[in-house]
């Protein structure tokens, strides 16, 4: 399966969800991430060794590819009209993610917009959402719903775990917090809806 991370805004978690998707994917089979973000943050991660799976960059990625069962894709910020159709049709998921700001709503939004609809499996990722009793993220997954959008029934919970996970290089299953579990969680569920 290949599986694209892509959304309109910077910072909702578009890096975090690639690795972590990648990380569950590995567990069922292996996987590879190819790193679109030009800032390279999961090639610095696996630099320092400790990922359960392959990264690649996007040349190397083409050429690694077919020897992988799943391939995770990250892109950098805002893919224009054109990038997106090309990175919409080249997956069989593509994956944006959304945190539940008026911001972030609107630009996932204007990408759904943008893409051929019909031909292209997409579904939203809502990230960063904060602990109850803030309700913007069930508030964000109903607007995107009666909107009559595709959104993953499992949602990421904001949690420092996440940030201290990307200072240390790692998955936030491989960090020794008490939150880890439940962070990892988040993805792998996320993940299980992906494998159907
Ligand atoms: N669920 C989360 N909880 C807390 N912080 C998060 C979460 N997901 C991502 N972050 C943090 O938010 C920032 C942006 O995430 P990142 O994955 O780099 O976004 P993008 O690739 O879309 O720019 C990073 O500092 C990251 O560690
Ligand atoms: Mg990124």
């Amino acid at each position: 399966m290949i599986v694209t991370v892509a959304a309109f805004k910077g910072g909702v978690g578009k890096s975090t969800t690639a690795l972590h998707l990648a990380a569950y994917l590995q567990t069922q089979a292996d996987t590879l991430l190819v790193d679109g973000d030009l800032n390279r943050s999961a090639l610095d991660w696996t630099n320092r060794g400790r990922l359960s799976f392959k990264v690649a960059d996007q040349k190397q990625g083409v050429e690694l590819a077919k020897l992988y069962e799943h391939i995770v894709i990250d892109t950098p910020t805002k893919p224009d009209a054109k990038e997106l159709k090309t990175l919409a049709r080249g997956c069989d998921l593509l994956i944006i993610p959304c945190t539940p700001d008026a911001i972030a709503l609107a630009a996932t939004l204007k990408m759904v917009d943008t893409l051929p609809r019909h031909k292209v499996n997409y579904r939203i990722l809502l990230t960063i959402i904060p602990p109850t009793p803030n309700n913007a993220g069930e508030e964000a997954r109903n607007a995107l719903r009666n909107a009559g959008l595709a959104v993953f029934k499992s949602g990421i919970r904001r949690l420092a775990v996440f940030q201290r996970a990307a200072l240390e290089g790692v998955p936030v299953n491989a960090v020794k917090d008490s939150y880890a579990q439940i962070a990892w969680r988040c993805y792998a569920e996320a993940g299980k809806e992906i494998m159907g």
